[in-house]
């Protein structure tokens, strides 16, 4: 009998938790491998629910959540307080935390302790960090070597998209392809579990999974990956505007909110809320009582 513990959720009774051992089982069958950001207890549910392989409580938080226009200015001590509320919102998938611009940069012993923050008070089990180039690969095996897990991220590498011209497509030259075929290799060296690829032409993406063994999960980066990962605000359109060009919409939240909450101020504007429905009843003859009791102490 397996010792490992199960864990029960209301949508999957049967599904065990993901482990970086079944990834790769994932990746040697050719089963596409699921991924979502989450940044609170109800995109963690949401994920739970659709079962979903890989949560990243991503540093994108800056943007989706906290309103930022670039991932830099998330803090580490932000990017806790978001994962403890995933955590208490998963069971089953994997949860990978995000380590935000300059927690890692500076030296291994950074890295390691940022990791082990992510860990031991943001509950996840492994984390990510952005990527490839010779110091980032450091800080990878570093953390890897503390006994924590690293997913590396490749291509588009939204922390330093200053440095790489904009938040656009890489890759799209030889040499630029090279360059990150080059980094997804020695982050692999570096022990990462997996890597994200973001931003590539679907047919760099092709050349460069021949040379991976690790699992590949992509974000504009094609079909040939091992799994695929969307920005929870960008997939459901909790946003202005349509985003990326690789973002697929499945919901258009962001007008039912806009619409639910103008709806309640009509309401409120015109009486019509709250209704009798809305309201706590109290015993007529407390009521009673209530009222000769403020006559006589107030007058009127
Ligand atoms: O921060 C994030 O959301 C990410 C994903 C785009 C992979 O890094």
């Amino acid at each position: 009998m397996s010792s490992q513990p199960t864990f029960r959720t209301p949508t999957d009774p049967g599904r065990l938790p993901t482990t970086l051992p079944l990834l790769h089982e994932k990746k040697r069958l050719g089963e596409p491998i699921v991924m979502v950001t989450a940044y609170d207890y109800p995109s963690a549910r949401a994920a739970e629910a659709a079962g979903v392989d890989l949560v990243l409580v991503g540093d994108s938080a800056a943007t989706t959540v906290l309103g930022y226009n670039a991932t830099t200015p998330v803090e580490l001590t932000d990017m806790l307080v978001l994962t403890r509320a995933v955590r208490r919102g998963l069971n089953t998938p994997l949860l990978i935390g995000d380590l935000p611009f300059g927690s890692y940069e500076v030296s291994d012993e950074q890295a390691i302790t940022t990791a082990m923050r992510m860990v031991k008070e943001g509950g996840c089990e492994v984390v990510k960090l952005e990527g490839g180039a010779e110091a980032p690969a450091r800080r990878a095996r570093a953390i890897v070597g503390a006994g924590i897990p690293v997913m590396g991220h490749v291509g588009l590498t939204p922390q330093t998209s200053t440095a790489l011209g904009g938040w656009k497509a890489q890759g799209r030259t030889a040499a630029a392809a090279a360059r990150i075929a080059a980094e997804a290799l020695a982050l692999q060296d570096a022990g990462c579990f997996a890597l994200v690829f973001e931003a590539i032409p679907a047919a760099v993406t092709e050349e460069l999974m021949g040379l991976i063994e690790i699992p590949v999960i992509g974000i504009g980066a094609g079909a040939a990956t091992d799994g695929q990962v969307l920005v929870f605000h960008d997939l459901l359109g909790i946003r202005d505007g349509l985003g990326p060009r690789f973002v697929k919409r499945y919901a258009n939240l962001q007008q039912e909110m806009n619409d639910g909450v103008g709806a309640f101020a009509e309401d409120v504007r015109a009486r019509r809320y709250p209704g009798p429905e809305h309201t706590y009843s109290v015993d007529p003859a407390e009521l009673a009582e209530l009222q000769e009791l403020l006559a006589d102490r107030y007058g009127g």
